[in-house]
């Protein structure tokens, strides 16, 4: 086909990609497990569809023992009898407890390109540790004691366009590194300044937990507080910094706010400056509290939570915050991109902040974000779902699910596993299911993906689907989404590609529809590794289709 009636069929059918209209069916919370034994800080999805989940692991006991009557020698005294580790089966619901050795409290993680969960840092022990999980049968997890340079306790990863992994910052840690170490580069500690500069008080050991996403033209975007740089991590040079997000409320640990990089729309034909190469690249940042309220509550004083975002083209040549309010103030929110490109807000508080036993008010109503509805005031792209009746505070997590729930547990805001405080330790593990589980439009199916499962750059790739009734050619798209690694409000490699997909759909012999487009032009869009292709229709996703996209 002409290239030129490609694009023009591409804009026309995309322009209302996700213009999705009011729906009236706010969701559902189901209960999935009472107890999986450990509450659930830290969450991942593997591509073989295991939840792997972990706590800490230096302080006691968790409800559930180790694998045959295991026990871990903690010092000449005492050993440790318990699993602060679990993979969650979302299909069956059974708990199969793990094995970690090193202390993973706050820790940070990410995905290799063949699907193994790449772990690092933690606390006192387990600070400098790497941690593998590979996703097959009955594995474990496997430990590299000196997997990194620098202790990291609180620091951020991300995945990036050559499959390496970068990991940043960490109490009082103001440089970041590399893993694996493959080269003499990858064994060399660079300095970050940005996270000293950014603290709002010298007294604190910086911003913990920064927010980290690649941008489209392959440097990184961090975040800290109330500010934004664009690295150049080969070179260690900031090659931009952005404006002051304001409104001066901190948005990093512990005044904990939740960020995500919008939709990488890859059929756009130009961006912001009307240039026609690589898309825009947009950040939302959403939620947070005033630089002190950690401090405060420990005196009793417990600040409203901001109900801010920001939003902001991080490729524009003047990029410039456009501020909005959400419905309800939150602090500790969990960010989620649906499979549909809109974004789920989801647990907290309102009031207070990140720590033990500092926050009140849990929020209890996810709250949806749309970020293309129409309304210049920008009053609708918020809608408010149905409420849980579990509070998730500090140390709890949400994931999406391949069938597009999204998964939710965690909470402990108390030093040990306490049943019996204010808000009790959470062993529970819950579904959301978002709007678009609506019983009133007919759910997609992915049939197939042609031609497989593993997809190069720019490749041409087509996928076959069956809908009761007729398909709606312009709400129709095809969504990529990353694996992530949660906690602490964070889904790190977060990350939603709208793909180039034609506006046409065919018939196959066995009466499936077909439609074709191309994967992502470069491993800066989408770095290498794993990913779910959804098939979005009339705004109702299909269950996810594993792939895995590298330079073949
Ligand atoms: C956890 O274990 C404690 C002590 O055995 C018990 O009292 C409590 O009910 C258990 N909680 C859950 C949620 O399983
Ligand atoms: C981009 O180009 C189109 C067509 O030439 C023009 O109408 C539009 O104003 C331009 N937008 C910007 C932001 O320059
Ligand atoms: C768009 O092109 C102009 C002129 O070549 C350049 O200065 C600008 O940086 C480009 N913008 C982006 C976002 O690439
Ligand atoms: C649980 O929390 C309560 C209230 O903060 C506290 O009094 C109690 O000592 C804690 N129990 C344990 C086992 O830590």
């Amino acid at each position: 086909m002409d290239p030129k009636i490609l694009i023009f069929m591409l804009l026309v059918c995309c322009s209302s990609v996700f213009n999705v209209g009011a729906q009236s069916y706010q969701g559902k919370w189901k209960l999935l497990k009472r107890s999986i034994g450990v509450s659930a800080m830290h969450m991942a999805l593997l591509p073989n569809e295991k939840i792997v989940t972990f706590d800490r692991s230096e302080f006691g006991p968790s409800n559930i023992t180790l694998p045959q009557g295991k026990c871990i020698k903690e010092d000449s005294k005492s050993s440790d009898c318990y699993a602060h580790s679990v993979e969650f089966d979302p299909a069956t619901r059974a708990v199969r407890p793990l094995t970690i050795l090193s202390d993973t409290w706050c820790s940070s993680g990410a995905f290799s390109i063949d699907g193994t969960l790449v772990q690092s840092g933690g606390y006192r022990l387990g600070e400098k540790v790497v941690r593998y999980f590979k996703p097959c049968m009955d594995c474990d997890w496997e430990e590299d004691q000196n997997g990194l340079l620098s202790p990291r306790w609180y620091a951020s990863n991300q995945v990036l366009p050559d499959g390496k992994i970068i990991v940043v910052g960490g109490r009082y840690q103001f440089t970041y590194e590399f893993i694996p170490k493959l080269s003499g580069s990858d064994r060399i500690l660079y300095k970050l300044p940005f996270l000293k500069e950014t603290r709002y008080s010298a007294l604190v050991p910086n911003n913990l937990y920064p927010f980290l996403h690649l941008s489209t033209d392959g440097n990184l975007f961090v975040f800290a507080n109330d500010r934004g740089i664009l690295l150049d991590y080969i070179n260690n040079k900031v090659i931009r910094s952005y404006p002051v997000m304001p409104g001066g409320i901190s948005r990093n640990y512990p005044s904990t706010g939740s960020s995500v990089l919008l939709p990488l729309k890859l059929f756009s034909t130009t961006d912001s400056d009307n240039n026609t190469s690589t898309p825009d690249a947009e950040v939302l940042i959403c939620g947070g509290t005033a630089p002190d309220s950690n401090e405060k509550a420990n005196v009793g004083v417990f600040v409203p939570a901001s109900k801010s975002c920001g939003r902001l083209i991080i490729t524009a040549a003047s990029p410039e915050w456009e501020m909005e309010e959400m419905p309800i103030n939150r602090v500790m929110g969990d960010m989620i991109m649906l499979p549909t490109g809109d974004v789920l807000i989801i647990n907290g508080a309102a009031k207070g902040a990140a720590g033990w036993g500092v926050a009140r008010d849990p929020v209890l109503n996810p709250v949806l974000y749309r970020p293309d509805a129409r309304n210049s005031d920008g009053s609708t792209r918020f809608e408010v779902l149905a409420p849980s009746l579990i509070p998730r505070l500090y140390h709890s997590t949400a994931h999406l699910l391949s069938d597009g729930r999204v998964l939710v547990g965690g909470s402990n805001p108390n030093i040990n596993y306490n049943f019996s405080a204010l808000y009790p330790t959470e062993l529970s593990l819950e579904a959301f299911y978002p709007p678009y589980f609506t019983k009133k439009k007919p759910r997609p199916s992915i049939v197939a993906v042609n031609p497989g499962l593993k997809i190069g750059y720019k490749q041409k790739i087509s996928l076959e689907f069956t809908l009761e009734g007729s398909v709606i050619l312009s709400d129709l798209f095809v969504t990529m989404v990353a694996p992530s690694f949660t906690t602490h409000s964070i889904a790190m490699n977060q990350r939603l590609l709208v793909l180039a997909f034609n506006n046409e759909v065919k018939k196959t012999s066995s009466g499936n529809y077909l439609v074709e487009g191309y994967a992502p032009e470069t491993a800066a869009l989408a770095p290498p590794g794993y990913y779910q292709l959804f098939l979005v229709h009339e705004a109702i996703p299909s269950k996810g289709k594993w792939i895995q996209i590298k330079q073949f």
